[in-house]
């Protein structure tokens, strides 16, 4: 496979002006008129790639979406933060309006390509969270300008690929989130390579109802037990939690083992388990940690997503974080600089470790200036 071009494939940038995808698509909060952030850590993510191409005579126009506006212009999805914080982070730079706001983004429309090639010379990608969407400011730049991976996006493929192809054994992958149905691919990946599954959060319910336990009004995908059930036998040690926390049918908090009577909801892993699941990421050597194990949102279901974080802080592992809900949850653990690499993708780092390619690399590595 050809390899992604990276910065220095580009030549000589001074004089250029250059398009930069990035993933400023960040979380926000307030009133949709006056929306402020609150976490910039993908704007800062994009940093070293900017000061690169400005370090070195060159101009630089961002470009990124934020959040899923139906390509018409709304308020609450308005760039206008984002570029006040960019202009203190990296003045000079300019930041194109929200991209999803024209519909020829997600169309990937051949006029949109255009507009936004406009007057450019050179496309760089440091957009590791959108490389998975075949979007027009993903796929379309590199058709006919000489092109490049971004510092951030080269280092992801670089982490995501060492989990692949090279992981130091053991290595186990840590999933949660609610939904199966969602990650059945990278489950399925998974098993080819990991030593050990642990599963946690909403996803474990229809693993538990599987081997048959109860589940009551817990989470729990009717259609996915069959494929569970398959997995489960695929020879490969998959950890679920032996007991739960949630509120019982009256809505009072309860703990339980692995069969939750008529009505309960389980929202959290429980404490032997957390701590059962914490030994297997210490004796680990590489671990990945995607999706939480519990509403950790709500403080009475937080202990067992937090008993993983610390467990990923301990440990000697190489530890990866795939993006999104884990992020969220380590950020406010105050965890993050304890672990090896937090990607700034979730649904990114999942299809690329599924599927190995993402449509906004094999962009890259067909572009003009790559032999
Ligand atoms: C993300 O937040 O995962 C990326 O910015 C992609 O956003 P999307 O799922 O709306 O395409």
């Amino acid at each position: 496979m050809t390899r992604v071009p990276v910065l220095e494939d580009l030549g000589d940038v001074s004089g250029k002006r250059v398009l930069v995808r990035t993933d400023f698509n960040v979380p926000m909060e307030g009133p949709d008129d006056a929306r402020v952030i609150s976490d910039d850590f993908r704007i800062r993510a994009a940093l070293p790639t900017i000061e690169w191409l400005t370090s070195r005579g060159a101009h630089v126009v961002c470009a990124s979406h934020l959040g899923r506006p139906k390509g018409a212009p709304e308020a609450k999805y308005s760039m206008e933060p984002i570029r006040r914080r960019l202009a203190e982070l990296a003045p000079g730079v300019e930041l194109l309006e929200n991209l999803r706001f024209n519909p020829g983004e997600e169309s990937n429309s051949p006029e949109f390509v255009a507009f936004l090639v406009k007057g450019i010379d050179l496309y760089v990608n440091d957009a590791f969270g959108a490389a998975h969407r075949a979007h027009a400011s993903i796929v379309g730049p590199p058709r006919t300008l000489p092109s490049a991976a971004g510092r951030l996006l080269e280092k992801e493929v670089e982490v995501m690929g060492l989990l692949r192809d090279n992981p130091k054994r053991p290595f186990v992958a840590v999933l949660g989130g609610a939904k199966v149905s969602d990650k059945l691919g990278v489950i399925e990946a998974l098993l080819q390579v990991v030593d050990a599954l642990v599963i946690g959060g909403g996803m474990c319910f229809t693993f538990l109802a599987a081997l048959g336990y109860p589940v009551g009004a817990s989470i729990c995908e009717l259609d996915q037990i069959a494929t569970c059930r398959r997995l489960l036998d695929a020879g490969k040690p998959i950890y679920l939690p032996e007991d739960l926390v949630g509120l019982d049918a009256n809505g009072i908090f309860a703990t339980f083992g692995q069969r939750l009577p008529e009505g309960a909801k389980g929202l959290d892993i429980g404490p032997g388990s957390a701590a059962a699941f914490s030994d297997v990421i210490m004796d680990a050597r590489t671990v990945f940690w995607n999706g939480p194990m519990g509403m950790f949102e709500d403080d009475r279901f937080a202990a067992g997503t937090r008993t993983v974080a610390e467990a990923m802080a301990a440990t000697k592992a190489f530890t990866v974080v795939g993006g999104g809900d884990s992020a969220a949850a380590l950020a406010q653990f105050r965890l993050d600089d304890e672990v090896d690499h937090v990607s700034t993708g979730g649904g990114a780092s999942l299809e690329l470790l599924e599927l190995g390619d993402l449509p906004g690399l094999a962009a890259l590595r067909g572009a003009p200036n790559v032999k």
